[in-house]
């Protein structure tokens, strides 16, 4: 078990989820939690690109390992209350890919 019930990291650097939104994203996730009283029991992070560029805006929620694709603010708020609070992955966002890179666009 990490330092964290869940851990959180949502791609908010690389410049195709920022362009779609992972701002937007993180911040969702960043006040729910802190409005549900979590602060020091989930963290959420903002992360630099995580390699899947053009799925985005990205986010993976750990200890789980559930990666999710193509959020957005209602989204994110399914995300936090299904999964990040209540400890129930949501299906229906999750992104499913092979192992390692899995990029859409070259240069991002
Ligand atoms: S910019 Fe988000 S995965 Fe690359």
């Amino acid at each position: 078990m990490g330092q964290y019930r869940r851990h959180v990291f949502v791609c908010t650097i690389g410049k195709t989820c920022m362009a779609a939104g992972g701002q937007e994203v993180f911040d969702v996730l960043k006040k729910g939690a802190a409005t549900a009283g979590l602060q020091g029991v989930v963290r959420i992070n903002k992360a630099g690109c995580m390699n899947q560029c053009g799925h985005g805006p990205m986010a993976v929620v750990y200890p789980e390992d559930v990666w999710y694709s193509g959020l957005d603010a209602e989204k994110a708020t399914r995300i936090l209350q299904d999964h990040v609070i209540g400890g129930d992955p949501v299906g229906q966002f999750r992104y499913i890919a092979p192992p390692g890179d899995n990029k859409l666009v070259d240069d991002a």
